[in-house]
């Protein structure tokens, strides 16, 4: 009979039965967002058109010098006018969700004050074609695209103006699209659009010191530096409340933060601590006063003379309550404890052997997809937490057969989202991640050099064709789980 059938098939279990509900542990929360991303500069093209102004990654593209090969965004992926084949290609690579972002000076070319509807109008098209395509839509208001103008007018973030600006472009964009957009973060890495693009980071190579920044590349001494950092955060909270204000109920917004995250190299609860403390420190500057309404007193004691100059309400407004927290991440800082030298941990350096990805930068750490949402969710109990972007670039050789093999692009993600769906299981809200990105497009200074996507993009022909790594992420997506 019946009971006999499963009797004897319980009996016979065979390897792949067990395979099989060793995978359903391991799948992923019902509503995981599946995502991939991209940032408007990095794929958009068409720099000037349709009523599009300049901004500052424009004018710094165009300056001699500053991008490697002289590489530039003008027509970059050409997705604005591909738009419709990418969101199928979307599609086809399994993302559920998709994050973007908008371009400030294509919606409002001088910042503020005259609205270009058609710029604002693509968007409008790009929203819909992704809900007609049932893939939820994510949007970055600001990745690093501050309109010419307000640099002009204001030197940029040097300028409370250009907080107040990304406010008023916020409450439009929500009003606008808010009906189909339920989640939009306001900043896309603050220490980019502060740090890198005031202060540079220093490259010994062969000798000689090179400074690499970012746009719109103005040194700035410690206290403008710190005052461009307060800026932005303060851009954030008022782009914040305006969501709040202009969006629909239930529309959600938060940062979208390089959380600096310390790793704690050995996993016992005292250098757990130390990771604790040493990741607080890393976030001083943007997360800490997002998070809290307050600077650290530390910081501002130390800063001195150099501290940011702010007001109580201020400090309300960047302090105002976010639905969630996104994160980038790629690298750690390594830690141990230090109980006997304050502030009671330590940095280590990675050893010179430990396994890079093809970006210079980028030391191998898969470990950080589980302990930047655990310590960020330990330190500060967001609501919820997103990985706004996890990836890497690779060589990305188009084998003769036409195909491209990504392996360790492919390794890289299955390790992250392991370590990822560790977070899931343990309580931790993580509620979706983003593969950085969805196709190769234009890595800033870098230019055209280092790619990023599970879809490859023939940078001539425009050609686009899925890696091995997005029919990896397709079947993963599927079934909701990496192993
Ligand atoms: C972070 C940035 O948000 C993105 O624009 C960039 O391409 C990736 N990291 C890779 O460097």
């Amino acid at each position: 009979g019946t009971d006999g059938c499963v009797g004897r098939r319980t009996n016979t279990r065979n390897w792949s039965e067990t395979a099989g509900e060793q995978a359903d542990s391991r799948q992923f929360p019902e509503g995981y967002f599946w995502g991939v991303a991209t940032a408007a500069y990095q794929i958009e093209g068409a720099w000037n058109e349709d009523g599009k102004g300049e901004s500052i990654w424009d004018r710094y593209a165009h300056t001699p010098g500053k991008i490697k090969n002289g590489d530039t965004g003008d027509v970059a992926i050409d997705h604005y006018h591909r738009y419709k084949e990418d969101v199928a290609l979307i599609k086809d690579i399994g993302a559920k969700a998709y994050r973007f972002s908008f371009s400030w000076p294509r919606i409002f070319p001088e910042g503020t004050g005259q609205l270009n509807q058609k710029g604002l109008d693509f968007y409008d098209r790009l929203v819909d074609e992704l809900k007609a395509a049932d893939i939820e839509p994510f949007a970055t208001l600001y990745h690093w695209d501050l309109p010419q103008a307000l640099q002009d007018k204001y030197g940029g973030w040097q300028s409370a103006e250009t907080a107040k600006a990304l406010g008023e472009y916020a409450g439009v964009v929500a009003k606008a699209l808010g009906d189909r957009v339920g989640h939009f973060f306001t900043i896309n890495e603050f220490k980019q659009v502060t740090e890198t693009a005031h202060r540079g980071v220093e490259l010994h190579v062969q000798g000689r010191t090179v400074r690499l920044m970012s746009a719109p590349g103005i040194l700035l001494e410690d206290g403008p530096l710190n005052q461009v950092r307060h800026h932005a955060v303060l851009g954030h909270g008022l782009a914040v409340q305006a969501i709040r204000a202009m969006g629909r109920a239930g529309t959600k917004v938060g940062p979208a933060e390089n959380m600096g995250h310390a790793l704690p190299i050995i996993d016992s609860p005292e250098h757990i601590k130390a990771a604790e403390a040493a990741t607080r420190a890393q976030n001083k500057y943007f997360l800490g006063p997002m998070l809290e309404g307050r600077y650290d007193d530390a910081y501002l004691k130390a800063a001195g003379n150099d501290a940011p100059k702010f007001t109580d309400e201020e400090m309300k407004i960047i302090g105002t309550p976010v639905d969630f927290v996104g994160i980038n991440v790629y690298i750690p800082l390594l830690v141990v404890e230090a109980s006997d030298d304050p502030p009671g941990y330590r940095e280590v350096p990675f050893s010179i052997s430990h396994p890079k990805m093809f970006s210079d930068w980028h030391r191998l750490s898969p470990e950080s997809q589980y302990w930047a949402p655990r310590l960020l969710h330990s330190i500060w109990q967001p609501k919820e937490i997103y990985i706004t972007e996890n990836g890497c670039a690779a060589a990305d050789e188009v084998a003769p057969d036409g195909n491209v093999y990504d392996s360790d692009r492919l390794m890289y993600l299955r390790n992250g989202m392991t370590w990822q769906h560790r977070a899931t299981v343990e309580g931790i809200p993580l509620k979706g991640s983003f593969v950085w990105s969805a196709m190769d497009n234009f890595e800033w200074i870098n230019g055209y050099g280092d790619r990023f996507g599970i879809v490859h993009v023939d940078f001539k022909t425009q050609k686009r064709t899925p890696k091995l790594s997005a029919q990896w992420f397709r079947e993963a997506a599927q079934r909701k789980s990496v192993v």
